[in-house]
């Protein structure tokens, strides 16, 4: 069982956008919690103060977690970030660049500044966080894991969020880029697609896509696309860290540049 596993004692993992647990499901949280209990010393950011809350339910259960405010499209934030994760509990082995916005709106309503801020957070913010981790685990010389949480919609473009898409599609692309020049250094890059989780963000995407579609009732949209996935639920943060701290593992070392899909069968390619 997985979660008897202890794959990541002494290791250093970081994980971006991390709320706490709450009634609508988590995704950091459960790639956190995954790597605590494999024995890992856990840093989780987010730019809200509840990351404190996050880091705090960790700390109730025994293990080692550190939590900081930080918004990953700021460069100086983002290196001050890792500054302190070494500092405190040791120099990064896996980093996991999982924060993320959607905005879900019409074509002609779609304004500069929100297409600014879902790239900025998704793919600019992704890249930073990716660049100074690798920078660190290069210069430390013992490999490392770059995980970078994309979405179905790096597969498929889905109505009213082209920004979305094209934050998600370009995840790939530095994953893929990334993953060649780290390859021969012992660092592999890869990313997961999740479809349909329930967090925070899947309870906005059930209100801001049921109004533009259409008369739907909450939870209405919802249910019906989740009837379409082939596995008949929605998945859930234990369903996302399973692969997360598999292609952490050592049995992902040869796997790299590659975007795998964690959605019950909603995507098959
Ligand atoms: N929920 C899903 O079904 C689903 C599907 C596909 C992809 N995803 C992706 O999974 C990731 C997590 O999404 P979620 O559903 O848990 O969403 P969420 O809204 O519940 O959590 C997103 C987290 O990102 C953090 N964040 C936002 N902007 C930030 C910034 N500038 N700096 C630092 N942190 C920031 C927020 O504080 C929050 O903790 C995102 O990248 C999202 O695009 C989610």
């Amino acid at each position: 069982m997985a979660q008897a596993l202890k794959r990541f004692e002494n290791k250093v993992v970081v994980v971006t956008g991390r709320k706490p647990r709450h009634r609508t499901g988590y995704i950091g949280l459960g790639i956190a919690e995954r790597f605590a209990q494999e024995g890992a010393k856990v840093c989780v950011t987010a730019n809200e103060k509840s990351v404190h809350d996050a880091a705090a339910q960790l700390r109730e259960r025994g293990f080692n977690a550190l939590s900081v405010e930080m918004d990953v499209t700021d460069k100086a934030q983002v290196v001050a970030f890792y500054d302190e994760v070494a500092a405190k509990l040791g120099e990064v082995d896996v980093s996991v660049q999982n924060a993320g916005v959607i905005i879900i709106v019409k074509l002609p309503e779609l304004t500069e500044s929100e297409w600014d801020k879902v790239m900025a957070v998704n793919t600019k913010g992704m890249f930073l966080c990716c660049q100074e981790a690798a920078t660190r685990m290069l210069r430390a010389g013992k490999g490392g894991r770059l995980i970078n949480t994309a979405s179905g919609q790096a597969r498929q473009g889905f109505v009213y969020t082209p920004h979305y898409a094209a934050s998600k599609f370009g995840v790939l692309g530095i994953t893929q880029s990334l993953a060649k020049e780290l390859a021969p250094t012992g660092i592999t890059v890869n990313a997961f697609c999740p479809g349909i989780i329930t967090t925070d963000m899947w309870s906005y995407n059930d209100e801001a896509w049921g109004k533009l579609l259409g008369d739907y009732q909450p939870g209405e949209l919802m249910a019906e696309w989740v009837a379409n996935i082939p596995m008949k639920r929605a998945g859930n943060g234990g369903d996302v860290a399973g692969l997360v701290a598999f292609l952490a593992s050592d049995d992902a070392a040869y796997i790299t540049g590659q975007m795998i899909n964690v959605d019950g069968g909603m995507f098959m390619s």
